[in-house]
């Protein structure tokens, strides 16, 4: 587990001053570097997200598999989910999401110091990263860019690693998730296909002084549950090297359990830090899988549904960029205001997890 510095774990840079306890436990318990004699906090600056035009619906699935549509509501809460078309991929919907990232920030793509992508279906197998694909779309020239492997949690380990770039520079970062689960199911098989979606969500993150912003951060994995969800091909042997990766695989059951209890985890953690109760927090913003799961862990917890943001039945799972197209569409609803504290949990194949805790500045 990794925890954000002042939490008990390790500075990454020693010149990198963090705040000491007392500190950070004071202004809202936000989390801060300091720069000289100045604390910096990392915004959210600007959100976008893009999603393909062509819906297909639980009753379009099925004609195609022996399901239906009172079966996938009620167990999954998804209605319908968004598919590419054949000139879309990761970086054509990243990029847009992107684009409505910086408008929303007002930044320009010069402006931007590091592009992170997250993606379970990037461009191309390995090289190169989607991420220089897009800077080169943006014309982000003067921004480094990677991509990063995190499936499902990918945009909350993106923001962590992004904050933490952000203590050696100051520029802006985007941190993009675009997923095309699509082209990874096989649509014949009703366990998986019914369950994923397309879609990109992208934010602009800007350190300032003015206090909130990313918070408390909590990101684990427990890679004894590798397998529980994964593709074939990887260059681990000469024979997989050969193979195309094939599709998406999936123990259902115990991918549903990990997920239950990294929600509550997440929360309960991200809570007791800051010692505050539900009735603190505006908004946790769920990766978007199954509403049982979220049912299963209110269960567990002392969160009322209601502080969920769902929007699953329109848009299907669309691993990490669940939840960055969720908070697009909550602040482009009008659902967030500043000082308003969420929470991003997410968990997904790896097996990982990952939390953060959001003061809204915007
Ligand atoms: O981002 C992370 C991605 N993964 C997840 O979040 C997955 C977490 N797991 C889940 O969401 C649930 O486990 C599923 C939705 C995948 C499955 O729900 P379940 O209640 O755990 O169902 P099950 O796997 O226990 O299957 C129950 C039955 C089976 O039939 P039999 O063997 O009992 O006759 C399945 O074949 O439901 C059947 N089934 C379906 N029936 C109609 C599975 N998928 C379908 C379907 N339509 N689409």
């Amino acid at each position: 587990m990794v925890r954000t510095p002042g939490v008990g774990g390790v500075l990454p840079r020693t010149e990198a001053l963090v705040c000491t306890l007392p500190y950070f436990l004071g202004y809202y318990g936000q989390i801060c570097f300091t720069k000289g004699k100045q604390k910096v906090y990392t915004h959210i600056a600007g959100t976008g997200s893009a999603v393909p035009q062509r819906v297909l619906t639980n009753d379009d699935l099925a004609k195609m598999v022996d399901t239906s549509d009172e079966w996938i509501v009620s167990h999954t809460g998804i209605r319908q989910r968004h598919v590419v078309g054949p000139d879309e991929n990761a970086s054509t919907l990243g990029c847009e999401a992107a684009r409505r990232a910086l408008a929303d920030a007002g930044v320009a793509p010069e402006e931007i110091g590091t592009i992170i992508v997250t993606s379970t279906t990037p461009d191309y197998a390995i090289y190169p990263s989607t991420a220089c694909v897009i800077q080169g779309m943006l014309g982000a020239k003067n921004a480094a860019a990677f991509d990063m492997s995190a499936a499902c949690p990918g945009f909350v380990y993106g923001l962590t690693v992004a904050k933490g770039l952000m203590q050696i520079d100051d520029r802006p970062i985007l941190v993009i998730s675009t997923e095309i689960m699509s082209r990874t199911i096989n649509w014949s098989d009703r366990n998986t296909c019914c369950l994923f979606g397309d879609g990109a969500g992208a934010v602009v993150l800007k350190n300032s002084e003015v206090p909130g912003g990313l918070g408390f951060h909590l990101i684990g994995a427990d890679g004894t549950g590798a397998m529980a969800i994964h593709r074939e091909g990887g260059v681990r042997t000469e024979e997989t090297a050969r193979q195309a990766p094939g599709d998406l695989k999936m123990d259902g059951r115990a991918v549903f359990n990990f997920a239950v209890r990294s929600f509550c985890d997440i929360i309960a953690k991200s809570l007791e830090h800051y010692h505050y109760t539900e009735k603190d927090i505006a908004w946790i913003v769920p990766h978007q899988a199954n509403t049982r799961i979220i049912d299963a862990a209110v269960k567990r917890i002392n969160v009322p549904v209601e502080k969920f943001y769902v929007n699953i039945d329109r848009f299907a799972n669309t691993s990490s960029a669940s939840i960055p197209i969720a908070l697009d569409e909550m602040a482009k609803k009008g659902m967030l205001h500043r000082g308003d504290r969420l929470i991003f949990a997410a968990f997904g194949a790896g097996l990982v997890y990952g939390g953060v805790v959001v003061e809204w500045t915007k």
